[in-house]
């Protein structure tokens, strides 16, 4: 069967050797002499450390782009359903700082009771006039302007969003084959401080009367919304928000079954996480799987240094590790997602996180987060807010559009154990990870440049052929998937 092998070389070129079923050290390859010294490559391929969710990478949308309603018809752009197609299978997350701030105000209440055709519009037939596409582009870019201000003064004001938000929102996933998560208000709150469902009962009532299969989540990032909106929430009374939650589910026919995520808590900081342990004790039961957010670096003060330094890569593992020890002792089991992650938080960094250099700070995610225990990484973000996106402002694809497409046709969930060591031990510059191959698609790769042929079709991802050789040649800051096809691994039959 055959194996996936996910490299992320951040060093000058090298060359590696390969010992099956034990670690070995390197016996000395003819090295030139500007070339790094082998590493020594250990593999054991006899059966899965752990599998993966199949939608292991996921991706995200900022309510943000909801902010000003008129751009969710970007969603209905043909060049972007056919970008996100490329992404399934995958949870699309609708979320973030901005949706403890939406209010849903319909516009056609008198009409729900109808009913109405399960399947909707036909996914062909909704594609966005070019015209308004250029013209949505254009004023989205003086929107972000907006956003970003609000952001550095974090200040945010309450805006209200129809049906058209979730019609959009719910034909974008439900087209490209994705599974749409809700995040909801959780900043809606009573005199006793907890959590008022009547804007949420409204919504879900609308979606139901619509026939929308999907999942949910309650508040974003709620260990500062003390500082977003000087309101406090602990963990204890979150929790209970969301017992409530998972009864007002139970109660309908359609969302009795349906997914509940959270609680979106912040990355640890200090070794502590806000909020997390209280809402464990009385949340855990309402949850499908526990999520949590990461950035590595701050997106206003970092360098390209940054992306490229395995300490910074590292410091997901102790992060990572630190949550899961707090959700096995509390709810033994439980699946943990990083529920929005991505380079640098702060909208990112511009002219890093939207370039190639992001994509060792993206692939290595993917690796150590499988490898790690990690369910569901949900990439911040695929379209709109910041500079992480992985399709741009011109709704062109971003160096880690075309990762996550590779990684998406070639890898799959059973995540195997490997380890790269150099004459002083394991290599922190020479990172691999080992996958099984992605059984439902045949793919190959290529190094030509990757460009769309046009809004409907993407280009051909050709591989290339290596010559059988003990030896891999890695050049030099590069990132790589390397197809085994008769590995025979006992693991991935
Ligand atoms: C899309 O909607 C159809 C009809 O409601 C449903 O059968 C299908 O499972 C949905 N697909 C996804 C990915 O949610
Ligand atoms: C909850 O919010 C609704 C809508 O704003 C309001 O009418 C209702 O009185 C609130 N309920 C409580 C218990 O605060």
């Amino acid at each position: 069967m055959r194996l996936a092998l996910l490299l992320c070389a951040l060093c000058c070129t090298g060359t590696l050797v390969s010992g099956t079923g034990g670690s070995r050290l390197p016996d000395g390859p003819p090295g030139e002499p500007d070339r790094d010294p082998g590493l020594g490559l250990g593999v054991d391929v006899s059966a899965p450390l752990r599998r993966v969710d199949p939608r292991f990478l996921s991706v995200t949308i900022d309510a943000s782009l909801a902010s000003q309603e008129s751009f969710v018809w970007l969603l209905s752009s043909r060049r972007m359903r056919t970008l996100a197609a490329a992404l399934s299978p995958a949870f699309l997350r609708f979320g973030g700082t901005r949706q403890d701030f939406m209010v849903f105000e319909p516009h056609r209440r008198q009409q729900w009771e109808e009913p109405q055709d399960a399947a909707g519009e036909s996914c062909d037939q909704t594609f966005l006039p070019p015209w308004m596409e250029e013209r949505l582009k254009c004023d989205w870019a003086k929107q972000k302007l907006v956003l970003m201000k609000e952001d550095l003064l974090g200040t945010y004001r309450s805006f209200f969003f129809t049906e058209l938000t979730v019609d959009q929102l719910h034909a974008f996933a439900n087209c490209s084959g994705f599974q749409l998560i809700f995040g909801l208000n959780a900043l809606l709150r009573t005199a006793d401080n907890s959590w008022n469902n009547s804007n949420a009962a409204l919504l879900l009532k609308y979606c139901q009367s619509r026939h929308y299969g999907m999942s949910w989540e309650l508040g974003n990032e709620p260990n500062s919304f003390e500082k977003k909106a000087g309101i406090r929430v602990d963990g204890h009374q979150l929790g209970l928000d969301f017992i409530r939650l998972r009864k007002m589910m139970s109660e309908s026919k359609l969302y009795q079954d349906a997914g509940l995520y959270g609680p979106d808590a912040g990355q640890p900081r200090n070794h502590h996480i806000d909020l997390l342990d209280g809402f464990l004790q009385t949340g855990a039961e309402a949850i499908d799987a526990c999520t949590w957010h990461h950035y590595y670096v701050n997106g206003r003060d970092t360098s390209v240094k940054d992306f490229l330094d395995p300490e910074v890569l590292d410091s997901l593992a102790l992060k990572t590790n630190e949550v899961m020890k707090k959700v096995k002792l509390a709810s033994p089991g439980k699946s943990v997602w990083l529920g929005e992650t991505s380079s640098a938080y702060g909208g990112g960094a511009a002219g890093l996180s939207d370039t190639f250099v992001a994509g060792f700070m993206w692939l290595d995610k993917l690796g150590l987060g499988a490898a790690l225990g990690l369910d569901i990484v949900m990439r911040q973000v695929l379209i709109g807010s910041g500079s992480y996106h992985l399709v741009d402002d011109n709704l062109d694809p971003l160096p880690d559009y075309w990762l996550s497409v590779l990684y998406k046709r070639l890898v799959g969930p059973e995540v195997l154990k490997i380890q790269v060591l150099s004459e002083f031990g394991r290599s922190k510059r020479v990172r691999m990870y080992l996958h099984c191959t992605n059984r439902k698609r045949s793919v190959k790769l290529n190094s030509e440049v990757l460009m769309m042929v046009d809004d409907k079709t993407l280009p051909e991802l050709k591989g290339k052929l290596l010559l059988p050789a003990r030896h891999l040649q890695l050049p030099a800051y590069s990132l790589a998937f390397f197809v085994l096809p008769d590995a025979h691994a006992p693991a991935c039959s």
